[in-house]
């Protein structure tokens, strides 16, 4: 029987699944990335240390863990061995215990300064990406032209397809931007220094998932970003340049629907976002002062502060529907102690023609959020483990959430550490 979970952010990223991942990994054999790149940051706080990741699967921190960074995800093989380090120095190894996938594109310095100067030149209608050059990776694996994890292995081919590409993307960068060349020889050099250390950990993943399937191994599915950023189904063009929803689990990793049997949808207690792009439920002044400066709503990645608002109950719902969601992990639920009054927002006003439960953007700019208003506990939530010990308001908080997304919250965080948790319904267990 298999026993697989998938977890994934319902909102625009940040929802703490890191932590989640980290958490439920506990019981888990393996844990997989599937898309996305080092534009994620999942902050873990293990004994009172803090750990970001940005590539390596969250799960890893657990020594009987086993790694994977499946084909869907891109990867900065400078960024990936500054990670490995990073680890070592805190003494947690993922020697044999990290496999990356063969056919994963990579992220080179030119898609960097590709995804910088694009950024540059969109000026006020710039994106606000974390400049660490997915969206033009991307654009080289859909293009056919991208350099894979399994070029590194052979050291005369990459040297000529990386001079080929460094040349298409020179052209772009220098007579199009302005911007600055990138020299091909350095990259080739810097690559060459690195590769020895990535390329034992090469492998088709895919077939070692399918392994791990037929032994029923416990696996975890790490998804990174958050639903509304999917490059087809979020805030285009304020998205990633992934499939943030469900999808990704299957196309980014080579194992089959059914191989899914738990989806878990991360959501935080109220919204964040980063970078540009429609938030109906956004807050300024003192409530925006209120959930950064206790929520520590400041990028993992990039430092950037975060856009803060009430949760919005209507976004929710559709994500519950595109993902297929099996139940929603509530987190940061402690943030919203002091505050007298709690705010969700149930539907919409002028949302026009567009269907109102389940809402698409095209006009989303447009549209006011109704909102219900809850009283706050104003008590300390915060390392709470039982659910019959939150107060009684927070729990009419959660039944709402509940109500209005139509789902059940099985599983509520109430503070960084991995075991200020509660856990109504354990996702392993709800698998039949
Ligand atoms: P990109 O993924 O760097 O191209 O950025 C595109 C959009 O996604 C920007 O608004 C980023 O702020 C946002 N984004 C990308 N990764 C994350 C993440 O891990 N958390 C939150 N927002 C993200």
């Amino acid at each position: 029987m298999n026993n697989n979970i998938v977890i994934l952010g319902t909102q625009w990223g940040d929802e703490g699944k890191g932590k989640i991942v980290d958490f439920l990994s506990l019981d888990s054999a393996y844990v997989v990335r599937y898309h996305g790149g080092h534009n994620a940051g999942h902050t873990l706080v293990v004994d009172g240390k803090k750990i970001v990741l940005h590539l390596i699967p969250s799960g890893l921190l657990h020594p009987n863990v086993i790694g994977i960074i499946a084909n869907g995800v891109v990867i900065s093989p400078f960024e990936l061995i500054k990670e490995i380090k990073m680890l070592k120095k805190n003494y947690i190894s993922i020697k044999n215990r990290l496999f990356i996938s063969d056919s994963a594109p990579l992220i080179l310095p030119y898609h960097i300064e590709m995804d910088i100067a694009r950024e540059k030149k969109l000026g006020v209608n710039a994106i606000g990406t974390t400049g660490r050059g997915i969206g033009p990776a991307y654009e080289d694996k859909i293009a056919r032209r991208a350099l894979r994890m399994n070029d590194l292995k052979d050291e005369n081919k990459l040297s000529l397809r990386l001079e080929e590409i460094v040349d298409y993307y020179n052209s772009q960068l220098v007579s199009f931007y302005k911007h600055k060349s990138i020299n091909y020889k350095t990259i080739l050099n810097n690559l060459i220094k690195v590769k020895d250390l990535i390329c034992d950990m090469i492998q088709d993943t895919t077939s070692i998932l399918f392994k791990a399937i037929e032994n029923n191994k416990k696996i975890i599915f790490e998804g990174a970003q958050g639903s509304f950023l999917d490059i087809d189904h979020g805030t285009y063009p304020y998205v990633t340049s992934s499939n943030t929803t469900v999808g990704s689990a299957i196309t980014g990793t080579g194992i089959g629907p059914k191989n899914l049997n738990y989806i878990l949808g991360v959501t935080k207690a109220y919204s964040t976002r980063v970078g540009n792009g429609p938030f109906c439920t956004e807050t300024f002044g003192k409530i925006d002062d209120y959930l950064s400066k206790r929520g520590q709503e400041f990028g993992a990645t990039t430092g950037r502060k975060r856009r803060t608002g009430w949760l919005d109950g209507v976004l929710l719902r559709k994500a519950v529907k595109m993902n297929s969601l099996s139940g929603l992990c509530l987190t940061k639920l402690d943030i919203l102690d002091n505050l007298k009054e709690i705010k969700i927002c149930t539907s919409y006003k002028n949302i026009g023609v567009n269907n109102k439960n389940y809402p698409s953007f095209y006009g989303f700019e447009n549209v006011e959020p109704v909102y219900e208003v809850y009283p706050g506990w104003m008590k300390s939530t915060l390392g709470i483990r039982k659910i019959q010990d939150l107060p009684k308001e927070a729990r009419n908080y959660i039944n709402c959430i509940e109500r209005i997304a139509r789902i059940s919250v099985d599983m509520i965080s109430t503070g960084p550490d991995r075991f200020d948790t509660i856990i109504v319904n354990n996702p392993f267990l709800k698998i039949d």
